[in-house]
Protein backbone atom coordinates (compact mmCIF):
# COMPACT_ATOMS: atom_id res chain seq x y z
CA UNK A 1 0.00 0.00 0.00
CA UNK A 2 1.69 3.17 -1.29
CA UNK A 3 0.75 6.23 1.28
CA UNK A 4 -1.87 7.83 -1.54
CA UNK A 5 -3.81 4.31 -1.52
CA UNK A 6 -7.05 6.02 0.38
CA UNK A 7 -7.17 8.64 -2.10
CA UNK A 8 -9.00 9.03 -5.66
CA UNK A 9 -5.30 9.29 -7.39
CA UNK A 10 -1.82 9.80 -5.82
CA UNK A 11 -0.47 12.93 -4.74
CA UNK A 12 3.42 13.27 -4.09
CA UNK A 13 5.13 12.08 -1.00
CA UNK A 14 6.29 15.25 0.08
CA UNK A 15 2.76 16.26 0.64
CA UNK A 16 1.77 13.11 2.51
CA UNK A 17 4.51 12.98 4.97
CA UNK A 18 3.69 16.84 6.05
CA UNK A 19 3.26 17.27 9.53
CA UNK A 20 -0.58 18.17 10.85
CA UNK A 21 -0.07 21.17 12.84
CA UNK A 22 0.06 20.51 16.76
CA UNK A 23 -1.43 24.02 17.24
CA UNK A 24 -4.12 23.19 15.04
CA UNK A 25 -4.82 19.73 16.76
CA UNK A 26 -5.16 21.47 20.69
CA UNK A 27 -7.11 24.57 18.79
CA UNK A 28 -9.73 22.05 17.08
CA UNK A 29 -10.31 20.83 20.34
CA UNK A 30 -11.56 23.76 22.40
CA UNK A 31 -12.83 25.91 18.82
CA UNK A 32 -16.30 25.93 19.50
CA UNK A 33 -16.20 26.09 23.42
CA UNK A 34 -17.68 29.17 24.84
CA UNK A 35 -15.34 28.91 28.21
CA UNK A 36 -11.82 28.63 26.31
CA UNK A 37 -9.61 31.98 26.61
CA UNK A 38 -7.94 31.12 23.38
CA UNK A 39 -4.16 32.40 23.54
CA UNK A 40 -2.88 29.08 21.27
CA UNK A 41 -2.80 31.65 17.82
CA UNK A 42 -0.52 34.38 17.33
CA UNK A 43 -2.92 37.36 17.11
CA UNK A 44 -4.38 40.19 18.60
CA UNK A 45 -7.67 39.76 19.89
CA UNK A 46 -9.03 42.50 19.11
CA UNK A 47 -10.05 43.42 14.96
CA UNK A 48 -8.57 45.57 12.88
CA UNK A 49 -8.51 49.25 13.37
CA UNK A 50 -11.21 51.16 11.87
CA UNK A 51 -9.51 53.31 9.96
CA UNK A 52 -7.68 50.94 7.97
CA UNK A 53 -11.38 48.86 7.33
CA UNK A 54 -12.88 52.22 6.05
CA UNK A 55 -10.17 51.93 3.63
CA UNK A 56 -10.82 48.86 2.61
CA UNK A 57 -14.74 49.66 1.99
CA UNK A 58 -13.74 52.92 0.39
CA UNK A 59 -11.14 51.22 -2.10
CA UNK A 60 -14.31 48.71 -2.93
CA UNK A 61 -16.88 51.53 -3.38
CA UNK A 62 -13.92 52.76 -5.77
CA UNK A 63 -14.52 49.75 -7.88
CA UNK A 64 -10.61 48.56 -6.96
CA UNK A 65 -11.55 45.22 -8.03
CA UNK A 66 -9.57 44.09 -10.81
CA UNK A 67 -6.26 42.02 -11.24
CA UNK A 68 -3.15 44.05 -10.30
CA UNK A 69 0.39 43.93 -11.59
CA UNK A 70 1.54 40.82 -10.14
CA UNK A 71 4.43 42.07 -7.38
CA UNK A 72 1.53 44.98 -6.16
CA UNK A 73 0.18 48.06 -7.00
CA UNK A 74 2.65 50.69 -7.70
CA UNK A 75 1.56 53.03 -4.81
CA UNK A 76 1.96 50.35 -2.54
CA UNK A 77 5.37 49.55 -3.61
CA UNK A 78 6.46 52.92 -2.93
CA UNK A 79 4.65 53.49 0.26
CA UNK A 80 6.72 50.25 1.34
CA UNK A 81 9.55 51.52 0.41
CA UNK A 82 9.27 54.61 1.88
CA UNK A 83 8.54 52.61 5.03
CA UNK A 84 11.35 50.65 5.40
CA UNK A 85 13.53 53.27 4.33
CA UNK A 86 12.20 55.47 7.29
CA UNK A 87 12.31 53.31 9.87
CA UNK A 88 16.05 52.01 9.10
CA UNK A 89 17.38 54.99 7.67
CA UNK A 90 18.77 53.05 4.40
CA UNK A 91 17.81 53.64 0.89
CA UNK A 92 15.44 50.54 0.11
CA UNK A 93 14.51 51.17 -3.47
CA UNK A 94 10.81 50.08 -4.74
CA UNK A 95 12.25 47.56 -7.34
CA UNK A 96 13.38 45.45 -3.62
CA UNK A 97 9.25 45.16 -2.53
CA UNK A 98 7.49 42.18 -4.16
CA UNK A 99 4.26 42.31 -2.16
CA UNK A 100 2.97 38.70 -1.02
CA UNK A 101 -0.34 36.72 0.45
CA UNK A 102 1.24 37.74 3.86
CA UNK A 103 4.30 36.24 4.90
CA UNK A 104 3.42 32.95 4.78
CA UNK A 105 3.14 32.79 1.28
CA UNK A 106 6.50 35.00 0.59
CA UNK A 107 8.00 32.32 2.34
CA UNK A 108 7.06 29.56 0.29
CA UNK A 109 7.57 31.37 -2.71
CA UNK A 110 11.10 31.91 -1.97
CA UNK A 111 11.89 27.90 -1.09
CA UNK A 112 9.87 26.91 -4.30
CA UNK A 113 12.84 29.64 -6.04
CA UNK A 114 15.96 28.14 -4.19
CA UNK A 115 15.07 24.65 -2.82
CA UNK A 116 15.55 21.64 -4.91
CA UNK A 117 14.73 18.13 -3.73
CA UNK A 118 17.70 16.92 -1.53
CA UNK A 119 18.68 20.63 -0.18
CA UNK A 120 18.74 21.50 2.88
CA UNK A 121 17.72 25.19 4.88
CA UNK A 122 19.55 25.75 8.11
CA UNK A 123 16.96 26.87 10.94
CA UNK A 124 16.83 28.38 13.55
CA UNK A 125 14.61 26.50 16.49
CA UNK A 126 12.20 26.48 18.15
CA UNK A 127 10.22 28.24 15.37
CA UNK A 128 6.86 28.80 14.24
CA UNK A 129 6.47 25.60 12.30
CA UNK A 130 5.27 26.35 8.90
CA UNK A 131 8.44 27.86 8.18
CA UNK A 132 9.97 24.35 8.36
CA UNK A 133 7.27 22.84 6.25
CA UNK A 134 7.75 24.83 3.14
CA UNK A 135 10.86 23.65 2.80
CA UNK A 136 9.51 19.74 3.07
CA UNK A 137 7.30 20.36 0.38
CA UNK A 138 9.95 21.54 -1.98
CA UNK A 139 11.34 17.75 -0.86
CA UNK A 140 14.77 19.83 1.34
CA UNK A 141 15.30 18.98 4.45
CA UNK A 142 14.77 21.56 7.34
CA UNK A 143 17.92 21.19 9.46
CA UNK A 144 17.18 22.72 13.12
CA UNK A 145 19.71 24.65 15.18
CA UNK A 146 18.59 24.74 18.56
CA UNK A 147 18.75 27.98 20.40
CA UNK A 148 19.93 27.28 23.87
CA UNK A 149 18.51 28.93 27.60
CA UNK A 150 21.74 30.13 29.48
CA UNK A 151 20.38 31.59 32.63
CA UNK A 152 17.12 32.85 31.63
CA UNK A 153 17.63 34.10 28.06
CA UNK A 154 17.77 32.33 24.43
CA UNK A 155 21.18 32.40 22.82
CA UNK A 156 22.44 31.13 19.40
CA UNK A 157 25.44 28.97 19.16
CA UNK A 158 27.30 30.95 15.82
CA UNK A 159 29.54 28.13 15.21
CA UNK A 160 27.39 24.71 15.53
CA UNK A 161 24.47 27.38 12.88
CA UNK A 162 27.61 27.43 10.48
CA UNK A 163 28.82 23.82 11.27
CA UNK A 164 25.10 22.81 10.51
CA UNK A 165 25.72 23.72 6.48
CA UNK A 166 27.28 22.01 3.82
CA UNK A 167 27.42 21.70 -0.20
CA UNK A 168 23.44 21.18 -0.32
CA UNK A 169 22.50 24.27 2.46
CA UNK A 170 20.48 26.63 -0.04
CA UNK A 171 19.55 28.97 2.99
CA UNK A 172 19.73 29.91 6.39
CA UNK A 173 16.40 30.66 7.90
CA UNK A 174 16.23 33.60 10.73
CA UNK A 175 13.63 34.56 12.71
CA UNK A 176 13.81 37.32 15.12
CA UNK A 177 12.15 38.81 16.76
CA UNK A 178 11.46 34.71 17.14
CA UNK A 179 8.43 32.73 17.44
CA UNK A 180 7.71 31.40 19.58
CA UNK A 181 10.58 32.83 22.12
CA UNK A 182 10.71 36.66 21.66
CA UNK A 183 14.42 35.89 21.30
CA UNK A 184 16.29 38.70 19.47
CA UNK A 185 19.31 37.99 17.26
CA UNK A 186 22.39 40.95 18.14
CA UNK A 187 23.64 43.14 15.15
CA UNK A 188 26.76 41.72 15.90
CA UNK A 189 25.55 37.92 15.11
CA UNK A 190 23.44 39.33 11.80
CA UNK A 191 26.53 40.73 10.68
CA UNK A 192 28.51 37.34 10.97
CA UNK A 193 25.87 35.20 9.93
CA UNK A 194 25.47 37.99 6.76
CA UNK A 195 29.08 37.71 5.83
CA UNK A 196 28.83 33.74 5.94
CA UNK A 197 26.44 33.70 3.87
CA UNK A 198 28.28 36.16 1.35
CA UNK A 199 31.02 33.90 1.53
CA UNK A 200 29.21 30.75 0.79
CA UNK A 201 26.47 31.96 -1.46
CA UNK A 202 23.77 31.24 0.81
CA UNK A 203 20.50 33.00 1.03
CA UNK A 204 20.02 34.65 4.17
CA UNK A 205 16.08 34.56 4.82
CA UNK A 206 15.06 37.17 7.33
CA UNK A 207 11.44 36.62 8.87
CA UNK A 208 10.89 39.84 10.28
CA UNK A 209 7.14 40.06 11.10
CA UNK A 210 7.88 40.63 14.48
CA UNK A 211 10.11 43.42 13.56
CA UNK A 212 8.30 46.50 15.44
CA UNK A 213 6.63 43.92 18.15
CA UNK A 214 9.55 44.93 20.95
CA UNK A 215 9.35 46.21 24.06
CA UNK A 216 12.92 48.38 24.68
CA UNK A 217 13.21 50.04 21.53
CA UNK A 218 11.04 50.91 18.61
CA UNK A 219 12.36 48.18 16.22
CA UNK A 220 13.94 45.07 16.37
CA UNK A 221 17.80 44.99 14.64
CA UNK A 222 17.27 44.07 11.01
CA UNK A 223 18.90 42.35 8.32
CA UNK A 224 18.01 44.88 5.64
CA UNK A 225 19.91 47.51 8.02
CA UNK A 226 23.48 46.10 7.23
CA UNK A 227 22.94 44.41 4.07
CA UNK A 228 23.73 45.67 0.32
CA UNK A 229 21.06 45.80 -2.13
CA UNK A 230 22.56 42.96 -3.91
CA UNK A 231 23.34 40.78 -0.83
CA UNK A 232 21.86 37.39 -1.01
CA UNK A 233 19.32 38.72 1.94
CA UNK A 234 15.57 38.58 1.63
CA UNK A 235 13.47 39.76 4.60
CA UNK A 236 9.38 38.87 5.19
CA UNK A 237 7.64 41.14 6.25
CA UNK A 238 3.63 41.02 6.91
CA UNK A 239 1.08 43.17 7.85
CA UNK A 240 -0.62 40.83 10.50
CA UNK A 241 0.93 41.21 13.29
CA UNK A 242 1.56 45.09 14.07
CA UNK A 243 -1.73 46.63 12.20
CA UNK A 244 -4.10 43.58 13.39
CA UNK A 245 -4.55 42.32 9.84
CA UNK A 246 -3.74 38.50 10.30
CA UNK A 247 -7.25 37.76 8.06
CA UNK A 248 -6.28 40.20 5.22
CA UNK A 249 -3.45 38.02 4.04
CA UNK A 250 -0.64 41.18 2.83
CA UNK A 251 2.77 40.72 3.24
CA UNK A 252 5.96 41.77 1.93
CA UNK A 253 9.12 40.46 0.49
CA UNK A 254 12.49 42.94 0.48
CA UNK A 255 14.89 41.24 -2.02
CA UNK A 256 17.57 41.67 -4.60
CA UNK A 257 16.93 44.30 -7.40
CA UNK A 258 17.96 41.10 -9.85
CA UNK A 259 15.65 39.03 -7.62
CA UNK A 260 12.51 41.02 -9.21
CA UNK A 261 11.95 39.05 -12.50
CA UNK A 262 11.54 35.64 -10.25
CA UNK A 263 9.24 37.06 -8.35
CA UNK A 264 7.20 38.75 -10.80
CA UNK A 265 6.78 35.14 -12.39
CA UNK A 266 6.25 33.20 -8.93
CA UNK A 267 3.79 35.35 -7.70
CA UNK A 268 2.02 35.47 -11.40
CA UNK A 269 1.84 31.50 -11.52
CA UNK A 270 0.80 31.34 -7.57
CA UNK A 271 -0.95 34.43 -7.22
CA UNK A 272 -1.29 36.83 -9.80
CA UNK A 273 -1.00 39.28 -7.35
CA UNK A 274 -2.80 39.82 -3.74
CA UNK A 275 -5.98 41.19 -3.36
CA UNK A 276 -6.72 44.43 -5.04
CA UNK A 277 -8.91 46.08 -2.51
CA UNK A 278 -6.55 45.52 0.82
CA UNK A 279 -3.69 46.87 -1.29
CA UNK A 280 -5.34 49.82 -1.12
CA UNK A 281 -6.05 49.38 2.52
CA UNK A 282 -2.75 48.63 3.30
CA UNK A 283 -1.10 52.01 1.97
CA UNK A 284 -3.42 54.02 4.48
CA UNK A 285 -2.55 51.34 6.98
CA UNK A 286 1.40 52.49 6.72
CA UNK A 287 0.15 56.04 5.68
CA UNK A 288 -2.06 56.48 9.13
CA UNK A 289 -1.03 53.41 10.91
CA UNK A 290 2.00 54.71 13.36
CA UNK A 291 -0.07 55.95 16.53
CA UNK A 292 -1.93 52.57 16.60
CA UNK A 293 1.15 50.42 16.24
CA UNK A 294 2.94 52.23 18.97
CA UNK A 295 -0.49 52.38 21.09
CA UNK A 296 -0.67 48.27 20.67
CA UNK A 297 2.75 47.57 21.26
CA UNK A 298 2.45 49.60 24.57
CA UNK A 299 -0.79 47.65 25.10
CA UNK A 300 1.32 44.33 24.34
CA UNK A 301 3.81 45.32 26.72
CA UNK A 302 1.75 45.36 29.98
CA UNK A 303 0.64 41.54 28.33
CA UNK A 304 4.12 40.56 28.99
CA UNK A 305 4.94 42.13 32.20
CA UNK A 306 1.44 40.58 33.65
CA UNK A 307 2.34 37.10 32.22
CA UNK A 308 5.93 37.47 33.16
CA UNK A 309 5.16 38.13 37.11
CA UNK A 310 2.46 35.68 37.06
CA UNK A 311 3.83 32.40 35.41
CA UNK A 312 7.38 33.11 37.22
CA UNK A 313 5.41 32.72 40.26
CA UNK A 314 4.36 29.15 39.56
CA UNK A 315 6.82 27.09 41.22
CA UNK A 316 6.92 24.21 37.92
CA UNK A 317 7.44 26.96 35.22
CA UNK A 318 10.65 28.37 33.62
CA UNK A 319 10.32 31.65 31.35
CA UNK A 320 13.10 32.79 30.04
CA UNK A 321 11.93 36.91 29.55
CA UNK A 322 10.30 37.51 26.24
CA UNK A 323 12.18 40.35 25.20
CA UNK A 324 9.77 40.95 21.69
CA UNK A 325 7.32 39.28 19.73
CA UNK A 326 3.96 38.49 21.75
CA UNK A 327 4.72 35.30 23.50
CA UNK A 328 5.48 33.58 26.70
CA UNK A 329 7.46 30.87 25.80
CA UNK A 330 7.99 28.50 29.06
CA UNK A 331 9.09 25.02 30.04
CA UNK A 332 7.28 22.85 32.92
CA UNK A 333 9.03 21.03 35.30
CA UNK A 334 8.36 16.87 34.65
CA UNK A 335 7.03 17.50 31.45
CA UNK A 336 7.74 14.93 28.76
CA UNK A 337 4.41 15.65 26.37
CA UNK A 338 3.21 19.27 26.06
CA UNK A 339 0.75 18.09 23.15
CA UNK A 340 -0.95 16.23 26.67
CA UNK A 341 -0.17 18.92 28.60
CA UNK A 342 -1.93 21.72 26.47
CA UNK A 343 -4.99 19.29 26.36
CA UNK A 344 -4.94 18.83 30.34
CA UNK A 345 -4.58 22.42 30.41
CA UNK A 346 -7.82 22.91 27.96
CA UNK A 347 -9.80 20.42 29.84
CA UNK A 348 -9.65 20.85 33.58
CA UNK A 349 -9.33 25.20 32.83
CA UNK A 350 -10.32 26.17 29.77
CA UNK A 351 -7.34 27.82 28.72
CA UNK A 352 -6.21 27.82 24.81
CA UNK A 353 -2.09 26.89 24.75
CA UNK A 354 0.35 25.75 22.28
CA UNK A 355 1.79 22.70 22.81
CA UNK A 356 5.56 23.47 22.46
CA UNK A 357 6.33 20.60 20.46
CA UNK A 358 4.86 21.99 17.62
CA UNK A 359 7.94 24.51 17.35
CA UNK A 360 10.63 21.41 16.71
CA UNK A 361 11.66 18.82 18.91
CA UNK A 362 13.60 21.43 21.04
CA UNK A 363 10.56 22.74 22.11
CA UNK A 364 9.09 19.48 23.69
CA UNK A 365 8.39 20.13 27.27
CA UNK A 366 7.40 24.15 26.42
CA UNK A 367 4.15 25.03 26.42
CA UNK A 368 3.00 28.61 24.33
CA UNK A 369 1.00 31.16 25.31
CA UNK A 370 0.39 34.65 22.95
CA UNK A 371 -0.28 37.78 25.32
CA UNK A 372 -2.02 39.75 23.13
CA UNK A 373 -5.19 40.05 24.72
CA UNK A 374 -6.79 42.15 27.61
CA UNK A 375 -5.02 42.04 31.17
CA UNK A 376 -8.66 40.58 32.21
CA UNK A 377 -8.34 38.08 29.91
CA UNK A 378 -4.58 37.39 30.73
CA UNK A 379 -5.46 37.64 34.41
CA UNK A 380 -8.03 35.31 34.64
CA UNK A 381 -6.24 32.95 32.65
CA UNK A 382 -3.53 32.88 34.92
CA UNK A 383 -5.81 32.36 38.02
CA UNK A 384 -7.23 29.28 35.91
CA UNK A 385 -3.31 28.23 35.17
CA UNK A 386 -2.13 28.41 39.47
CA UNK A 387 -3.47 25.25 40.68
CA UNK A 388 -2.25 23.70 37.91
CA UNK A 389 1.38 25.08 37.22
CA UNK A 390 2.27 25.27 41.04
C1 LIG B 1 7.54 33.61 12.57
C2 LIG B 1 6.36 33.81 11.69
N1 LIG B 1 6.56 33.99 10.38
C3 LIG B 1 5.54 34.17 9.54
C4 LIG B 1 4.24 34.17 10.00
C5 LIG B 1 3.16 34.33 8.99
O1 LIG B 1 2.38 35.42 9.18
P1 LIG B 1 1.37 35.91 8.03
O2 LIG B 1 1.32 34.86 7.00
O3 LIG B 1 0.07 36.11 8.72
O4 LIG B 1 1.98 37.17 7.55
C6 LIG B 1 3.98 33.97 11.34
C7 LIG B 1 2.61 33.89 11.85
O5 LIG B 1 2.33 33.49 12.96
C8 LIG B 1 5.08 33.79 12.22
O6 LIG B 1 4.90 33.61 13.53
Amino acid sequence: MTTSDNLPAPVRDAIHNLQASKIRAISREGMNRDDVLPLWFGEPNFPTPKFICDAAAEALAAGHTFYTENRGIPPLRSTLSGYMSNLYGVDVAEDRITTTVAAMNGIMLVMEAIVDPGDNVVIVAPLWPNCRETVAIMGGEPRAVDLVEVDGKWQLDLERLFAACDERTRAIFVNSPGNPTGWVMSVEQQQAVLEFCRKKRIWLLADEVYARLIFDRPYAPSFIEIAEPEDPVIAFNSFSKSWAMTGWRLGWLTAPPSMGEVFEKLNEYNISGPTTFVQHAAIVAIRDGEDFVKQTVEGYRQGRDLVYQRLSGMDRVHLPFPEAAFYAFFRVDGVEDSLELARKILNETGVGLAPGAAFGQSGEGYLRLCFAATPDILSSAMDRLEPILS
